[in-house]
């Protein structure tokens, strides 16, 4: 073993956190706990994690699911093609592997939603495979204890990364090996003001030594951000109201949200109300504007969306309105739909049956 390793491990022994999905060698858990948090912090997961291995508790059970009430619990985590992929692996696992995880890091990698770091991560956690996981905290990591200035995303810097976390793996025990990298890069090596004097690698540390840990590890791109402009129309008649299942090749694929009038800008309300797109949807029918909200400023990793919610009492039944990719609900039974966050934080304060 290396001395890198060994003082991970000794440093991972003393300061981990004890967590649920660490206590099990079921790929099955282990899985759905790394699907949940690719992109989410442990405390916003924890409580997800339990929800879905208490009703799903094996891979069989969540392949048997129907699909809109994996979406409702996974509501509110966000990312919600991960929820789509698991139940999609889910159903591969029965079918093709007779319900018995893939033990193979070739064949766990065939899965939807997984790719190299959650491929290792299942690999070496569940079955002891020597695989390194390189997720964001090891990029960390090896940049600054071995000085690497080569940008993360990039194709070179993928592969040196890579390279030298495999090096350094300790083959025995790759499990306590991965869990400990990551976790001494959650909690020691943070990616702002890290306490290295307490540091037990800052003696064999590049980017300590050189005061370069603010600047490693390097990435090339900014991330390009989008701002998106959405006038919701909350359509109401009669104790009913109107929702439509978003589709393929955009945000929230398969949640439900309003009927949407998406603008270029923000418009004032006035604007709105005299846009030709607004005119195109309510036609010649008689409605009172009952409210407006104030615009909900919601951020995506890619896109900033500005929503308004306008709530709509028509005279008319809803029929005669709403697109035809939409359908009729009773507003009492709104809550029974997997809905985008943006959606959830509107029902919750404004949504009155
Ligand atoms: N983030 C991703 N995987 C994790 C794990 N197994 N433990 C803690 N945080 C994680």
């Amino acid at each position: 073993m290396n001395s890198f390793s060994e003082k991970i491990i000794s440093w991972y022994k003393i300061n981990k956190r004890d967590l649920p999905w660490r206590n099990t060698k079921d790929a099955y858990l282990i899985w759905l706990s790394e699907i949940i948090l690719q992109q989410t912090r442990v405390e916003q997961g924890m409580s997800y994690y339990y929800k879905f291995s208490k009703t799903f508790p094996t891979v069989k059970h969540l392949a048997k699911a129907d699909n809109e009430d994996v979406m409702k619990l996974w509501q509110g985590l966000g990312y919600y093609s991960r929820a789509r992929n698991l139940h999609t692996s889910a159903k591969m696992i029965t079918e093709k592997h007779k319900g018995k995880f893939p033990k193979e890091y070739k064949d766990i990698l065939l899965l939807k939603g997984i790719g190299e770091y959650t491929a290792a991560a299942i690999a070496s956690f569940a079955f002891d495979k020597p695989h390194a996981v390189v997720d964001g905290n090891v990029f960390r990591v090896l940049a600054r204890v071995f000085g690497i200035e080569t940008p993360i995303d990039s194709t070179q810097g993928k592969k040196n990364f890579y390279a030298l976390a495999n090096e350094l793996l300790d083959k025995k025990h790759p499990a306590l090996h991965n869990q400990a990298i990551m976790e001494f890069g959650a909690i020691q090596c943070k990616p702002v003001s890290p306490d290295c004097n307490s540091c037990p690698l800052n003696s064999m540390c590049f980017a300590y030594e050189k005061e370069l840990v603010s600047a490693l590890p390097v990435k090339s791109k900014t991330t390009k951000v989008r701002n998106r402009y959405f006038n919701y129309i909350v359509l109401k008649n009669k104790g009913t109201t109107s929702i439509k299942k978003r589709k393929e090749k955009d945000i929230w694929t398969n949640l439900y949200d309003f009927p949407l009038i998406e603008t270029d800008k923000e418009l004032t309300n006035d604007a709105f109300l005299e846009s030709k797109e607004w005119k195109k949807f309510i036609g010649k029918n008689k409605y009172i504007v009952k409210s407006v909200s104030e615009t909900y400023k919601h951020i995506l990793s890619h896109q900033k969306i500005y929503a308004k919610f306008w709530e709509i009492n028509c005279s008319a039944s809803l029929e005669k309105i709403i697109p035809s990719s939409a359908i009729i609900i009773k507003q009492k039974d709104i809550h029974k739909y997997a809905v985008p966050r943006l959606i959830e934080n509107y029902l919750a304060v404004k949504f009155k049956n």
